[in-house]
C-alpha cells in the first residue's frame, strides 16, 4: 500500500484517486503521524502531498524526518518536495516568477521515475516557492523555463521530488509518473480492484460478526445498500435492516426501498416510522448543523430503541452496520482537511453509542463504491443512484423544516427528477435536486398578486462528491421544469438554478 501524507493540500484525494485507479491501495494519514504509526501500516511508498504553507516559516507543517529512513521509496510532489529539499540542505525560496497553471516540462533523465515520459510536455504547476538549490547528492531531473528544479532524486535513498502535480489532468503524462513511481519505484503490482475488495470484505466481515448479529442502518442509498447487501452476503439472516423514515425523504422513497430490498433481495428489513419524532426534535431549528447533529442523534437512538425491541425475536444484536465512505471520514475532520460539514454518519455520532461499528465501505471513493455494487449483482437502477444524504431533504429546507415546506420540496424536485430522466441527462449528472432556500417574494399568477416559495434548482456534475460543477442543463429542458413547478406545485411563483461549483459552494445547501 500507499501512504500519502497529506500537507493540507487540495489536490490529496486526487493522488489517492490516480494510486487506486492504477490499482494501487493507497491511504492518506495527516502529517502529524508519528513514525509508529506510519510503520503499522507497512507502507511500501510514501506520497508527500502539496500544501499551502512554506517550508521555510515557523511552524511549517512537517512529518518526522524518519521517514526517509524506513527504506521506503518517497515522492514529494510541490510543498512536499520542497519539504525533501529543505531536510536534506537544499534551499526554498520565494520564486521571482510564480507559476501557476500549464507550463512546459523539459525532462533530463530517462530514470524509474520519468521512464516512457518524452522530454518535452505540459506540466500543471501552481506554486509561489521552489527549491532553488538542490541538496548534495540529489541530481536535478527536470525543469522548466522558470523553474531549475521541477524535479529531483537521491536514486540510491529512491527519494523523488516533483515541482509540479502529476496527479492533476492538465499534466500530460501525470497519470504514467504516477504509475512510474507505483510500479517501477515502489515495484508494487496491481492488487487493488473491487471485485477482490468485494470478496475479501465479505470474508473479513464473516470473521470478525462471526454468528453475532448486526443490525443495518439503510437509507436505501447507493452507500447503504452496497453496505447492507455485502453484510447480507456474508452473515446472511443474522443481518436486520432498519429503515427508518424520517419524513424527510423524496416522493415514494419509503414504499421503493421497503419493496425492492424485502422483494428482490429478500432481506429482513424493519420500516420504522419516525416522521413525527424527527420533526417534531427539528421544530424551531434553523441552524443547519444543529439540524445535522439532531438529526444524527435521533438516528442512533431509533436505532437503539429497535435493538432493545428486536432482542426478544432476534437476539442481542452487536453491531451497526453503516454506509459510510472514504470522502465523509475525510471531510468529518478525521483527516488534517478541516470540518466542513459533519456528515451525520461520522461527525455527528453521539459518543454513548452503544453498538460496534460495521463500515465496510470506510475506505473507498464514491465511484468504487457503485463498482463493488455491481460486482455483488446489485442492479444499475440502485448501483447508479444519485447520492441522497442520510439528513435527507432537512438540509435542502433552509430554516426550519416543517411538513408544509417539505411537501413543495417533494413535489417540485419529483418533477425535477422526472423531466432531467425524460431528457436523458440522468446519467451525466452527478446530482439533481429541488431545494428550499425559504425566500418567499411577490408574483402574479392570473389577476392575482402572489407572495410565495422560491424553489432553487441544483444540478452538478462530479466524480467522487469532493468537487463539483453546475450541470449545463439545456434552457428548454430548464424552462419545461419551471413550468411544471409553477403550474403543478401550490405556493411557488419563482424557480432558481444555481450556478455555484463547489468549492466555494458545497453541493447541498446546509
Ligand atoms: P456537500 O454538500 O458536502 O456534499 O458538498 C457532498 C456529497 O455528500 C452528500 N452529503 C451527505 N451524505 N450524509 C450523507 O450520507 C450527510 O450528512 C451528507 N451531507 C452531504 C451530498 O449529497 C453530496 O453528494
Amino acid at each position: 500500500m500507499i501512504l500519502i501524507v497529506d500537507f493540507g493540500a487540495q489536490y490529496s484525494q486526487l493522488i489517492a484517486r490516480r494510486v487506486r485507479e492504477a490499482g494501487v491501495y493507497c491511504e492518506i494519514v495527516p502529517y502529524t503521524y508519528t513514525i509508529d504509526e506510519i510503520k503499522e501500516k507497512h507502507p511500501k511508498g510514501i506520497i508527500l502531498s502539496g500544501g499551502p504553507a512554506s517550508v521555510y516559516v515557523e511552524n511549517a507543517p512537517k512529518i518526522t524526518n524518519e521517514v526517509f529512513n524506513l527504506n521506503v521509496p518517497v515522492l514529494g510532489i510541490c510543498y512536499g518536495g520542497q519539504f525533501i529539499a529543505q531536510e536534506f540542505g537544499g534551499k526554498v525560496n520565494k520564486a521571482d516568477f510564480r507559476e501557476y497553471g500549464r507550463v512546459k516540462l523539459h525532462v533530463q533523465s530517462d530514470d524509474d521515475l520519468f521512464k516512457g515520459i518524452e522530454q518535452d510536455s505540459l506540466c500543471w504547476m501552481s506554486h509561489t516557492d521552489y527549491i532553488e538549490t538542490a541538496p548534495n547528492g540529489f541530481e536535478i531531473t527536470a525543469s522548466s523555463e522558470t523553474c531549475p528544479v521541477c524535479a529531483m532524486k537521491n536514486e540510491e535513498k529512491k527519494i523523488y521530488a516533483v515541482q509540479f502535480h502529476p496527479e492533476v489532468e492538465h499534466t500530460e503524462r501525470g497519470r504514467e509518473i504516477i504509475q512510474n513511481f507505483l510500479f517501477n519505484v515502489c515495484s508494487l503490482s496491481k492488487d487493488w480492484n473491487m471485485g477482490n475488495f468485494a470478496e475479501d470484505s465479505i470474508q473479513k466481515i464473516k470473521e470478525t460478526v462471526g454468528d453475532k448479529k448486526a443490525l443495518c442502518a439503510m437509507s436505501g442509498g447507493v452507500d447503504s445498500s452496497v453496505a447492507a447487501v455485502m453484510v447480507h452476503k456474508a452473515i446472511g439472516s443474522n443481518l436486520i435492516c432498519v429503515f427508518v423514515d424520517h419524513g424527510l425523504l423524496r416522493k415514494d422513497e419509503g414504499d421503493q426501498v421497503e419493496k425492492i430490498f424485502k422483494e428482490k433481495f429478500k432481506m429482513n428489513l424493519i420500516r420504522v416510522n419516525a416522521v413525527e419524532r424527527f420533526l417534531g426534535k427539528l421544530k424551531g431549528v434553523t441552524d443547519p448543523e444543529t439540524k445535522r447533529k439532531i438529526i444524527g442523534e435521533e438516528f442512533i437512538r431509533v436505532f437503539e430503541e429497535e435493538k432493545q425491541k428486536l432482542k426478544d425475536e432476534f437476539g442481542h444484536i452487536d453491531y451497526l452496520v453503516q454506509g459510510t465512505i472514504y470522502p465523509d471520514v475525510i471531510e468529518s475532520g478525521t483527516s488534517t482537511a478541516s470540518v466542513i460539514k459533519s456528515h451525520h454518519n461520522v461527525g455527528g455520532l453521539p459518543e454513548d453509542v452503544d453498538f460496534e461499528l460495521l463500515e465496510p465501505l470506510r475506505q473507498l471513493f464514491k465511484d468504487e463504491v457503485r463498482e463493488v455494487g455491481r460486482e455483488l449483482g446489485i442492479p444499475e437502477e440502485i448501483v447508479e443512484r444519485q447520492p441522497f444524504p442520510g439528513p435527507g431533504l432537512a438540509i435542502r429546507c433552509l430554516g426550519e423544516v416543517t411538513e408544509d415546506k417539505l411537501k413543495i420540496i417533494r413535489e417540485a424536485d419529483f418533477i425535477f427528477r422526472d423531466e432531467i430522466k425524460k431528457a436523458g441527462l440522468n446519467n451525466e449528472i452527478w446530482q439533481y435536486f429541488a431545494a428550499l432556500p425559504n425566500i418567499r417574494s411577490v408574483g402574479v399568477m392570473g389577476d392575482e398578486r402572489t407572495y410565495s416559495h422560491t424553489i432553487a434548482l441544483r444540478a452538478v456534475t462530479s466524480t467522487d462528491g469532493m468537487t463539483s460543477d453546475w450541470a449545463r442543463i439545456p434552457y428548454e429542458v430548464l424552462e419545461k421544469v419551471s413550468n411544471r413547478i409553477v403550474n403543478e406545485v401550490d405556493n411557488v411563483n419563482r424557480i432558481v438554478y444555481d450556478i455555484t461549483s463547489k468549492p466555494p459552494s458545497t453541493i447541498e445547501f446546509e
